[in-house]
């Protein structure tokens, strides 16, 4: 198990004290992990269950029942691919092999180079483009299979900041 640092065991402490008397708070303090920390451990929810008594166990059915939660830190590009009716009707899941394909990775895991993670995601409100991706904040939309390779490409350029 990896081990935390010691701010972010601080923010644990913080964000629990925070929550201290709170009934039904194991989610609010999870939510709160992932929003300060980026994602929830299996080191942070041990260090949350010492401080709270609640079972890890409990905790740890809450982070893998729910998807909201992630279990390790997003890799440096963070990709959204939109599974809502109007992109999964659009070819959304052809759109989620050809990313699987170029970035090595499956949905809901980051690559082993910790360049990628992809996750599907609900409707992002932008239907008309369907389907849709969201790289990093920018929305691409009527995608083709064909447009991928080249995305991952330019995302790949971002990432080594030498433009080739
Ligand atoms: S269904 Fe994909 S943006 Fe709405």
């Amino acid at each position: 198990m990896e081990r935390p640092t010691k701010e972010q065991l601080a923010t644990i402490e913080e964000i629990v004290n925070h929550h201290a008397g709170t009934k039904g708070a194991a989610i609010p303090i999870l939510q709160d992990i992932q929003e300060k920390l980026g994602y929830v451990s299996p080191a942070f929810l041990k260090h949350a269950s010492d401080l709270t008594r609640i079972p890890a166990s409990d905790l740890y059915s809450i982070v893998t029942f729910y998807a909201q939660f992630r279990t390790e830190p997003l890799g440096e590009n963070h990709l959204q691919i939109c599974h809502g009716t109007a992109c999964h009707l659009a070819g959304a899941e052809k759109i989620t092999d050809a990313l699987e394909h170029e970035t090595k990775t499956k949905c809901g895991c980051t690559s082993e180079d910790g360049k990628y993670t992809l996750e599907k995601v609900a409707c992002i409100g932008c239907c008309s483009l369907a389907p849709v991706i969201n790289l990093n904040g920018e929305i691409h939309g009527r995608l083709t299979p064909e447009q991928i390779s080249k995305i991952i490409e330019n995302a790949n350029k971002g990432v080594d900041g030498d433009g080739n």
